[in-house]
Formats: C-alpha cells, structure tokens, sequence
C-alpha cells in the first residue's frame, strides 16, 4: 500500500510541455553535433508523470517507442491509467513508485524527462533523481529536467513565506488554500498604489498569484519543499552523478544575444569562454527564475561541438511560429532611408519579423507554408539554392540558411527537431487522435506538435466527431496543428 501524498488530496493538472518532447531534444543534442535516438524506437520515462498529460500525447503519436511514467501518488497514477485504456494506447506504463527505489534499478532509457518535480523534492530524492539519471540514461541519452533557479525565485520566496507562515498551522487543504488565497489578496491591495521597490514586487507576485489555479498556488507555495538553486549549483551536482551539460530545451533561452549586445559580450567575456559561467552570469544579471536544461552522459561531454555551421543544421527540421502580416509603409526621412522589408511576418504575440531581401522571403515563406509543422533544413536551402539560381546571385544557399535560421531561433519563432514533424498531406489527413480525445474534454486540446490550442465552439464539435465540416475547418486545423 502506497503513502497518501498531497498530490492525492489536491492532484495536479497534468498538461503537454512542447519544450520536453523528444523530438526537441534530439533536435537539440543534433544542433551540438552528438547523435540521438529517433522516436521510432526510443524509450522514454518521465519522473513524476502525474496523470499523464505530458507522456499519453506522446505516447499516442509514437507508436514504436515506449513510454514508461512514474509518479508518487496512486490517486493521480490510477487516473493516469483509465485515461490510457480509454485511449486505447499499449505503448505505455504507468507505475506508482518513489523516485528513491527507482534510483536501484538498472533499466536503460533514451529519453528521461522530469517537469515540475526537481525543485520540490527533498535533498535526497534530489540526489536519487540525479544517479537515476546517471545511471540510466543510454549512452546516447537525452535527459530534461526543469526547475526553479535564483536568483529570480529569491523575491518569489519573500511571498511564499508570507504565505507558508499564515497557513502553516492549518490541516485542512481548502482551508489553508482559502487562507494563502486571503493573504495574497490583502497583500496585492495593501501595496496597489506603492512604488517603492518591496511594494511593486509585492504587488505584482500578489496579483499574478491570485490568477494562479489552486493547484498551482497549493504545490508551488505551500509544499513544504521548493528547493530553487543557482545553475552553477545544479550543475555541480548532475556532475557527482557522471552527467554534463548539453544545454537549454530551447535554444533561444540559452543565447545571451536575447538581452542585448551588450549583455552578451559581457557575459561572454567575463566568463572566458566557460559556458557554465556565461549563463550563471546572463542569470544573475537578469533575474531568472526557471530553467529547463538538458543533460548527456559526461563520457559525451567532449563531443559537444557548440561552434554552429552549417554542417549542425543538417539533419535537423526545423518549423516557424509566424504568420504573414501587412503593415502600413510608414513615412521617412529622405536622410536615413531604412531597408525595405520585403515581407513582414507576425510571431503568436503579435511581434514583426521582417524579410529584408527577397531571399530571406523566400526562406521564411517556405518554412510558414508547413507551419506549425517542420520541413527538412535542407528543404529551405534548396528553396533558397534555386531563387538564387533564377536570380542570378551568388549566394552560399547553406551557410545562408544556417545563419538567419539563428536569428530566427534566437528570437524564438522557429523550433529545431530532431526528426521530422510532417504537415500530412490533405487529402489522407485526419484529425490527432489525442486531441479527439482531449476535445471531448474541454475546448483546450493537445495538438500533434505537443502543445496546447485553444479551440472556438465549431473547431471542438469537428475535433470531438472526427471529421473537418469542409474544407476551410480541415485547412484550419491543419493551421492548429490538429491534422496527422
Ligand atoms: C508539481 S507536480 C508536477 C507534475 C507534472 N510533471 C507537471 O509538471 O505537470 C510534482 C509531481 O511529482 C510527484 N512526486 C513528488 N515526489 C515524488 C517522488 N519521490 N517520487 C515520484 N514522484 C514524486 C508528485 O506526485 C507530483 O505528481
């Protein structure tokens, strides 16, 4: 008989995280030059799985791989499974056990993933979930775990402990939720109209808080473990256990670039090269608070080519978050003309991208004709390779690509894979079958690319029955990402 744990008084929701797909990490230990396994045969165990809302997604999209998903609380486990037989999925284990058993066993696994659960977890088990990863990750393994990090979490901690101290007395779950829910509320208006630098931060943590769900506020804050560190901290410790760093689950939060030249040069300067140091620095000067790091066995360590060429891209597909945008020419001086854009796209928060020359247009047009979908780097090259052939330019199509994929990568509108995530072809799509489940559920729903959309009324009655009501519905939820 298992422990009753918190998690089965309040279960935790349990959604899809893009960034820990195995295909976004191959796409990146790809990028770095090391190989990775491909989904078709890849085994795959996530720690602390909850109900499954991360692993069942996967586990129905990838029919060749293995999934295995653990977690401490049978009530959350037991759902985990009655999800799983009414999907019909039989790729996929779902186990109650204590990340501290698990470290003794000898299983080998290509992709380990643990979201959520490293920072609230007791020293011990922390130390366990690391020789676990040490141990059992195969020799060309990809391991991500997320967690919150300082310097960002040590003004979180100010109102966490505000809260823990009003509630610690209390038993009762929904007592104490209702209690932390008071205290955050009082503390958001005793501090509305205060610009000193306590109130403002008090204020806005209150405010964002109070937007939170109550299972969020309940093991985020009030648990009586949340454990953040300093990266070089977390570092140190994968490395006691034979793992090295391979780098961030999105390349875009791992380049300096994103907070100014200035910042990256710092950083990069001071740190001498040491990539460690150079984002432990980036972190300190800039407040983070979350990381979602990847690491590889240490024996890989020295094959890790960070340098980017062409030659990384290679393998890898590659898709963009961006839609085409119109935007009014605006008037300018005759003194500074600035470049001409020829084409302006729009990312998800409605920020521009400009094509500045007619090839950049052609790239980015290709990869937004698959999108949200991948195409091959090298689809993008040959788009690119023959416009500058009917151009007449001289053009390096490779090197070209490789470089303004970077910028793009950099901004956070386009995504790596380590396989390919096809757009299928019209006529022999049908809707994801996960998302056919999740839309009998509710009207948020898992797409085939591992996120979350938000469907209108018609796009969830056609996802639930199955079948697109025209051709516009298909073709717009090819656009969603709801079509295999
Ligand atoms: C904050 S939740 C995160 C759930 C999920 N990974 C997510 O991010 O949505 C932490 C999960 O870790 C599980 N957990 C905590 N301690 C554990 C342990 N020692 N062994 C296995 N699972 C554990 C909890 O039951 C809970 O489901």
């Amino acid at each position: 008989m298992s422990e009753t744990t918190t998690y089965d008084a309040v279960p935790y929701e349990s959604f899809p995280f893009a960034q820990s797909h195995p295909a976004r990490m191959s796409g990146m230990a790809k990028l770095f030059g090391l190989p990775a396994t491909n989904l078709a045969t890849a085994r795959v165990l996530e720690l602390g799985c909850s109900f499954g809302g991360n692993l069942l997604p996967m586990a129905v999209q990838c029919p060749g791989a293995q999934f295995t998903g653990v977690d401490l609380s049978q009530v959350q486990i037991d759902y985990a499974n009655k999800i799983k037989s009414e999907l019909g999925v039989t790729n996929i284990t779902f186990r109650q056990a204590n990340i501290l058993d698990l470290a003794k066993e000898t299983a080998q696994y290509d992709y380990i993933i643990t979201h959520g659960v490293y920072s609230w977890i007791p020293p011990e088990v922390q130390s366990a979930m690391l020789d676990l990863y040490g141990k059992q990750l195969a020799p060309n393994g990809v391991g991500y775990i997320s967690y919150n990090v300082y310097p960002g979490w040590k003004m979180r901690e100010v109102v966490r402990e505000m809260m823990l101290f009003h509630v610690g007395h209390l038993k009762d779950h929904t007592t104490k939720l209702a209690q932390a829910r008071a205290i955050l509320q009082y503390a958001g208006k005793l501090h509305a109209n205060n610009q000193a630098a306590f109130g403002r931060l008090m204020a806005e943590e209150a405010n964002l808080l109070m937007r939170c769900s109550d299972s969020y506020i309940y093991h985020e804050h009030l648990e009586a473990n949340n454990r953040p560190c300093y990266f070089h901290e977390f570092v140190g410790a994968t490395a006691k256990h034979g793992l090295s760093y391979l780098g961030e689950s999105s390349l875009s939060d791992m380049l300096p670039d994103r907070h100014g030249a200035d910042l990256a040069n710092t950083a990069r300067q001071i740190s001498d090269g040491n990539i460690i140091a150079c984002e432990q620095y980036v972190d300190l000067l800039t407040n983070r608070a979350f990381r979602q790091t990847l690491l590889i066995r240490a024996d890989r360590a020295a094959s890790v080519q960070r340098a980017l060429s062409p030659a990384s891209f290679r393998d890898l597909h590659v898709s963009v978050q961006l839609k085409p945008a119109t935007v009014e020419p605006q008037l300018q001086t005759t003194k500074t003309p600035q470049p001409v854009a020829h084409a302006v796209y729009s990312d998800v928060h409605g920020r521009q991208i400009n094509a500045n020359q007619p090839h950049a247009k052609v790239m980015i047009d290709t990869l937004v004709a698959a999108s949200p979908y991948s195409i091959p780097f090298t689809q993008a090259v040959q788009a690119v390779a023959a416009y500058a052939q009917s151009a007449g330019l001289q053009l390096d199509a490779a090197t070209y690509v490789s470089s303004e994929l970077a910028v793009l990568l950099g901004q956070g509108v386009a995504t790596l894979f380590g396989e390919a995530q096809s757009r299928p072809a019209a006529d022999a799509a049908r809707i994801a079958p996960y998302a056919r489940w999740h839309a009998a559920r509710g009207n948020v729903v898992t797409n085939a690319l591992h996120g979350l959309v938000q469907l209108t009324p018609e796009q969830a009655q056609a996802v639930k029955s199955g079948t697109p009501a025209s051709a516009a519905q298909q073709a717009e939820l090819m656009t969603l990402g709801l079509m295999v």
